[in-house]
């Protein structure tokens, strides 16, 4: 039967049922419905309204459902309760008889609803974070043993200047930090207990909230019964850090796929990551990358949808509201999924260190060098980038590279150029000369690799 049975002379429509049911998805905050209802049974205690015997009694059952919860999650989905909230609550009184019942005295399902995906959300920010630091631990070690890789770095997709495969793998380091530092915040936000709101305008019952908070293991009890269960702040949150971080692994998943393509061949995936063609035997197909990109999409769109059901609905709850639920799990799910991913890729790739190499040294991509060795020898940088924008087009006429000129060559383009002119000319030069922090110097990465290994420690 239903909760709200006494009201209504005539059941639901099979189809409505179906429409408005919410267990089928639901079901995954069993655990902390069960958690949340052991705590209001506490806080029940306090306010005269259980006795400690009878508390005792309900949190043994509760305690029992956990246990078959655990056991069997999906085996909830046999049963036709409309909700979570009403499942545990029939299952407890199957379990204690009409005691059971006393339960939702002074709680509303608006409330208890608002405290369950909160604690869901609170949960899955530490497992996030757990795989977040995972990922960030294979890109340093992958960065570790890549010091060496000198590949070309890009801008617009051309050939820009030198870069190594380390300074590459810890600019994703970077990106990861400030998703799990997002991940942080939006903890420390989430972190008041909405319970004891009552269906909207407060609870009836004199119950200590902050106890009631600590409980739960929050810090403190939100301060406004309406704005407590009409809250989805922390959902919206989530969804987009969600959202930029899988622009993070999209744009890993982009470069992966250039890097491992026919055309730059600079690193191979494993075996263990990619799937073959049905038509096609020489193939070797990136999906683990491509899939990553593809499923950030499906994120970002969770997103918008959540922002667009909460947009313009009055206070205090609305059905729309259980709308919710689907988008973030699905998003969380997808994001973790993703980020796991991203760490078995780089687990088993090979960096090709001849060919980036190789790649590196054409491209024209030390012609920043030649016009600030101009610059050196007294010619103002304007005048030395056109300068060398000359000697470049000459050179790709010769089809030679920069160092491949003699100086008389040079010279035809400016007279200050001297045999020294090679030096300054090599990958290691480029590479060297960029020591000022945050620069590609192997000095510089190495420095930064130490430093991110003992955070991430
Ligand atoms: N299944 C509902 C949801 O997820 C629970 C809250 C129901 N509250 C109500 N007033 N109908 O939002």
């Amino acid at each position: 039967m239903a909760l709200w049975g006494g009201r209504f002379t005539q059941a639901a429509d099979k189809r409505f049922k179906d429409f408005n049911d919410s267990l089928r998805f639901d079901y995954r905050l069993a655990e902390q419905d069960i958690e949340g209802s052991i705590g209001w049974s506490k806080a029940l205690v306090s306010v005269g309204v259980l006795t400690t015997q009878e508390q005792q009694q309900l949190e043994q059952a509760l305690n029992e459902l956990l246990i078959e919860v655990h056991s069997n999650p999906q085996g909830i989905l046999q049963d036709d309760a409309e909700d979570i909230h009403s499942w545990v609550e029939s299952k407890l009184i199957d379990k204690v008889g009409s005691l059971g019942k006393k339960l939702h005295t002074g709680r509303s399902r608006n409330d208890q609803v608002a405290l369950d995906i909160k604690m869901w959300c609170k949960q899955r920010v530490i497992e996030l974070q757990h795989s977040v630091r995972q990922l960030q631990r294979k890109l340093v070690h992958t960065a570790e043993h890549t010091q060496h890789a000198v590949m070309p770095g890009y801008t617009h997709l051309q050939r820009a200047q030198p870069i190594t495969f380390a300074h590459w793998c810890m600019a994703y380091v970077e990106m990861l930090e400030r998703d799990y530092s997002r991940l942080a915040d939006a903890y420390a936000r989430m972190n008041a207990c909405p319970l004891g709101s009552g269906a909207l305008a407060g609870t009836a019952y004199a119950i200590d909230r902050e106890q009631l908070a600590q409980d739960l293991g929050f810090s403190f009890a939100t301060r406004n019964s309406l704005d407590s269960v009409s809250d989805r702040d922390h959902i919206v949150e989530l969804l987009s850090t969600a959202a930029l971080s899988m622009a993070h692994l999209s744009r890993f998943a982009e470069d992966m796929i250039i890097f491992n393509s026919g055309e730059s061949n600079f690193v191979e995936l494993s075996d263990r990551v990619t799937s073959g063609s049905s038509l096609m035997p020489q193939k070797k197909n990136p999906d683990a990358c491509e899939l990553i990109r593809g499923k950030a999409g499906r994120v970002m769109g969770a997103l918008t949808g959540m922002l667009m059901t909460l947009k313009g609905l009055p206070l205090a709850y609305n059905k729309d509201m259980q709308e919710d639920k689907e988008g973030i799990f699905d998003a969380l799910d997808t994001w973790q999924d993703c980020v796991d991913m991203a760490a078995l890729v780089l687990e088993g790739i090979q960096v090709n260190v001849e060919r980036t190499r190789e790649a590196a040294l054409k491209g024209y991509s030390n012609a920043t060098e030649l016009a600030d060795y101009l610059v050196a020898k007294g010619v103002p940088f304007r005048d030395s980038h056109h300068i060398v924008g000359e000697t470049v087009v000459y050179a790709i006429k010769q089809h030679k590279a920069l160092e491949a000129l003699s100086v008389e060559e040079f010279k035809q383009f400016s007279d200050v150029v001297e045999e020294d002119v090679y030096a300054i000319l090599s990958l290691q030069s480029c590479l060297d000369k960029r020591c000022a922090k945050g620069g590609v110097s192997p000095l510089r990465v190495a420095e930064a690799i130490a430093e991110a290994k003992q955070r991430l420690a």
